[in-house]
């Protein structure tokens, strides 16, 4: 299966969640590839723990160069060799494979050709054959990373394959407004997909929401407040339920939703399980929630909701 992230903010909490997302899976047994698609700045290496890819790869064939036709195959690295996550630099017993396809160090974004298209389209059907699950991190916005994604996604050959996008989101007015506009909106990704020959509804389908940073009303840290506080961000939050309800992205559409935590909002990174057990300095409910939705994005009945 591949999953496209995208957004239509910056700073999210795409890259964040989408790479913890990926570490779970592989924790849970599969075979994980993370693809940083943020052309304009490919940073996942630095979430990963990655020292030689922070700021992209350095090899000369990062993905910006295998896409640009620079390089016979792109650049893999294995995570679990590379990075010294759960305090070793190997892969746990009983993890699947993961694995990090950096962009270029001084990369920029490009517009897309059909050379890319192809190209793209290769290292994906390859991937899929490898990989249970293939995450594609892509730049914010109607970016030439997600054009890419839905040309490549519209060749019958890829169409295959499953594909599912999720989008990510704030819990503000704004970035709510936002994500609806970048999903249903004028030239959004189902006006752009159905120009390259998606079906709307299909594509609709293959598309879910995800909230991250919510300061969640039942939590500890609500507690914590003035009750003034609680009274007008628990009143808030309904309306916030409801705008989302109204521009279809309500509970229905909503694949997660990752509470709002103190390390990630100071530093970005993989949560280990030693950072809740043992030193606990992350909070048991944000495992719990990237533990949730890297099980959900494979499974059918809770990806319809049922
Ligand atoms: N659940 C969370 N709680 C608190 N802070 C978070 C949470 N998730 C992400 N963050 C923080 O929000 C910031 C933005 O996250 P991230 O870089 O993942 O977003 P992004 O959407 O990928 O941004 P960009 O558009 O720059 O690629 C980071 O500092 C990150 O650590
Ligand atoms: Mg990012």
């Amino acid at each position: 299966m591949i999953i496209f992230a995208t957004s239509d903010k910056g700073g999210t909490g795409r890259s964040v969640t989408s790479c913890n997302i990926a570490y779970r899976r592989a924790m849970q047994g599969s075979n994980v590839c993370y693809l940083d698609f943020d052309f304009g700045s490919p940073t996942a290496g630095a979430i990963f723990g990655v020292e030689a890819a922070g700021q992209g790869t350095s090899s000369g064939s990062g993905l910006h160069t295998y896409l640009a036709g620079g390089a016979a195959d792109a650049e893999q690295l294995d995570i679990w060799a590379r990075s010294r996550l759960g305090g070793r630099w190997s892969k746990p017993l009983g993890a699947g494979r993961l694995t990090l396809l950096p962009g270029d160090a001084g990369g920029g974004d490009f517009p897309v050709d059909d050379g890319m298209v192809r190209r793209c389209s290769d290292l994906f059907l390859r991937l899929d054959e490898e990989f249970e699950l293939t995450l594609v991190d892509l730049s914010s916005g109607r970016s030439y990373a997600t054009e890419l994604a839905l040309r490549v996604t519209a060749d019958p050959i890829i169409a295959t394959k499953t594909a599912r996008w999720l989008v990510f989101h704030r819990w503000t007015r704004q970035h709510i407004v936002a994500a609806a506009g970048l999903v249903y909106g004028p030239q959004g990704i189902l006006d752009t997909g159905s120009g390259f020959g998606h079906e709307r509804r299909e594509l609709e389908d293959r598309i879910r929401f995800v909230r991250t940073a919510v300061l969640e009303p039942d939590s500890a840290q609500f507690a914590a407040l003035r009750p003034e506080q609680s009274v007008w961000l628990e009143s808030y939050n309904t309306d916030l339920e409801k705008l989302a309800g109204k521009l279809h992205l309500g509970m229905s559409m909503m694949l997660g939703s990752i509470p709002l935590d103190p390390v990630l909002q100071w530093r970005e990174q993989i949560i280990v399980e030693e950072d809740i057990a043992a030193v606990r300095i992350v909070n048991e409910e944000t495992g719990q929630a990237f533990e949730a939705l890297a099980r959900r994005l494979t499974d059918d009945n809770l990806w319809e909701g049922l």
